[in-house]
């Protein structure tokens, strides 16, 4: 999937916003006072203060205070502990931080943890276990698909995804795909390649 699939709002989208309302004169109010404006059945404003979040990591349920700005990458790896997905460009570019929202490739670091409310959150990590590999993840160590290692959690979480969407059948230019938002400085494609379609036949 490609990057830009896998983010919830687009940089472009929100300049065009604050352009537009620069443009129409808007003026910023405090939230507060926006939030007595549109009642309780409209938009429900969050923060600035902690706020909290319940959404399933890994099939466990975790309530998280949180200040609203908190990325879901930044609450799955302080709060909760789960290091797999990695900050490493923080800003959309490179996958290393891709989870699953929803059974969906997302990269965490574009997604805010109060977004994630009531949604289901998989990481590298609650795809199997250390004594009971995913088949991406063993198949990962069959092949080599990891060198320095960065990016292998979302590299990981992206194959996972590619071979639950394609099943057996899955080929190496479908797994490509999948992983074309991720990228990896040590050049292991290929070996990711190979485990993805690796992983699938093993079904
Ligand atoms: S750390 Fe999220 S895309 Fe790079
Ligand atoms: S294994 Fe080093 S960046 Fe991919």
């Amino acid at each position: 999937m490609s990057k830009s699939d896998r983010r919830g709002v687009t940089r472009r989208a929100l300049f065009k916003g604050a352009g537009l309302a620069a443009a129409s004169g808007a003026v910023l109010k405090p939230l507060e006072a926006l939030a007595k404006e549109e009642g309780a059945s409209g938009p429900r404003v969050q923060g600035p203060g902690a706020v909290k979040a319940t959404l399933e990591v890994n099939g466990a349920k975790q309530t998280l205070e949180v200040e609203p700005r908190t990325t879901l990458l930044q609450a799955l790896r302080l709060p909760l502990d789960l290091t797999g997905a990695k900050p490493v460009c923080d800003r959309g570019q490179c996958g290393a931080c891709t989870v699953l929202l929803d059974g969906e490739p997302v990269y965490s670091c574009t997604v805010l943890a109060v977004e994630a409310e009531g949604r289901k959150v998989t990481t590298c990590e609650g795809l199997g276990t250390p004594e009971n590999l995913h088949a991406v993840q063993q198949a990962f160590v069959d092949h080599d698909g990891a060198q320095c290692g960065f990016c292998t959690p979302g590299m990981v979480v992206a194959c996972a995804y590619a071979v639950a969407k394609h099943g057996k059948d899955l080929t190496e230019a479908q797994a490509r795909e999948a992983t074309a938002g991720n990228l990896c400085r040590c050049g292991t494609y290929p070996h990711v390649l190979k485990a993805a379609v690796a992983a699938a036949k093993e079904g």
